[in-house]
């Protein structure tokens, strides 16, 4: 497949979302990297790292814990303390001041966690007593995952309470938004799908029950921030820490229509499975139902990307792997250059190897 001329090309047409423009269409998706400073406060290295990116029309953050009992991997940032505010306000500043757009993810893990990360050594929360199957990133390395306990029905408002504390925290730190992260197995997910939910109360069971959270979440979170300055990310048929749904399709129209009533900035997908390649979920109908701005994610390359936005498949594409690698990116695609390949093998923890010295264009010309 061929890619298209840049001025013909969807990628790199401004976007409106809501009172934001977007310089172009190209997001830079969020990627957990692991190498947040003591107490989780984000550092210098981590202002670098997504300053040299700011030419995507909106960033990512990568996944942020919205309290202690949120963390389920090392070095992780937070947005839960000061100092993690102060932290933030570096890197939103930095991005800013070069005329980027930034929102931040805002993560609860759910049971995808273990005790010895936790406070007090205490279980994961969960929607059910229910174990994955795998294993807990430790700080003394991978540890089999644990059977979580399952919240009560009377703790729900202190999670909601979370999200709503962090979301404030994201205004303090400058955020232009926020990404609520409903995806990949993590704790609103959970409460989605039902291999992870058997509640009997009205978190539970029906569809309309599962989703009550992530709504409630929505409606909290909206009080701290404009609507159409709120994402959300779904992944309806990723299985990726052990998640699975009996009928994705059904169930998340219907979360997909419960998201379209709350006015949101996008609805970011990851369209498949990251385990297995499957890719059974009708996309098209999940974004006809919104209504709304779609981003799609999940192994997008320029032509594919130029390929699903012509075609009304998409509005935005967020884009992981080749950022990570790829600092200017959109340059790269506008001038046909060849891309840097990513290393796999520095993609979680470490220094600035595989985080900030991937060469942008110019910094290549210079070399050569
Ligand atoms: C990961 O750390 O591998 C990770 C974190 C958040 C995600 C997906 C993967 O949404």
């Amino acid at each position: 497949m061929t890619t298209l001329t840049p001025s013909k090309s969807p990628l790199f047409m401004s976007l409106q979302m809501g009172d934001l423009n977007l310089s172009n269409r190209m997001v830079m998706a969020p990627l957990t990297r692991n190498r947040a400073g003591e107490g989780n406060v984000p550092t210098d290295l981590n202002t670098l790292y997504y300053t040299q990116r700011v030419s995507a029309g909106l960033l990512i953050t990568e996944a942020t814990q919205i309290s202690e009992t949120a963390l389920g991997y090392p070095a992780t940032p937070g947005i839960h303390s000061d100092a993690q505010v102060k932290g933030w306000k570096k890197i939103t500043d930095a991005v800013h001041k070069e005329g980027g757009l930034i929102f931040m993810q805002l993560w609860h893990v759910g049971r995808i966690s273990h005790p010895s990360m936790l406070p007090d050594n205490m279980l994961p929360v969960a929607p059910s007593a229910i174990q994955p199957q795998g294993d807990a990133v430790t700080y003394d390395g991978m540890q089999p995952f644990v059977t979580p306990r399952a919240l009560g029905v009377q703790e729900i408002p202190d999670i909601i309470a979370d999200y709503v504390s962090a979301a404030n925290n994201a205004r303090l730190a400058g955020f232009d938004g926020i990404e609520v992260h409903s995806a990949n197995g993590y704790l609103l997910d959970e409460f989605l799908r039902d291999g992870s939910n058997t509640r009997d109360d009205i978190y539970g069971g029906s569809v309309e029950n599962r989703m009550r959270l992530l709504d409630e979440v929505l409606n909290a979170v909206k009080e701290v921030w404009p609507s159409k300055r709120v994402g959300v990310r779904l992944s309806p048929e990723n299985q990726f820490n052990d998640i699975q749904d009996s009928q994705p399709q059904s169930t998340f129209n219907a979360v997909v229509d419960m998201l379209s009533k709350h006015d949101l900035a996008y609805l970011h997908v990851l369209e498949g499975d990251m385990l297995n390649g499957g890719r059974e979920v009708d996309y098209v109908e999940l974004k006809r139902r919104f209504g709304g701005l779609y981003m799609a994610n999940m192994g997008y390359t320029q032509a594919t990307a130029e390929e699903a936005l012509t075609e009304g498949n998409a509005d935005m594409i967020a884009f992981g792997q080749l950022f990570i690698a790829n600092p200017d990116l959109p340059a790269r695609f506008i001038r046909g250059a060849s891309l840097n390949e990513p290393d796999q093998a520095t993609f979680y923890g470490g220094d600035e190897k595989g985080y900030t010295d991937y060469p942008a264009l110019e910094a290549e010309k210079k070399l050569a």
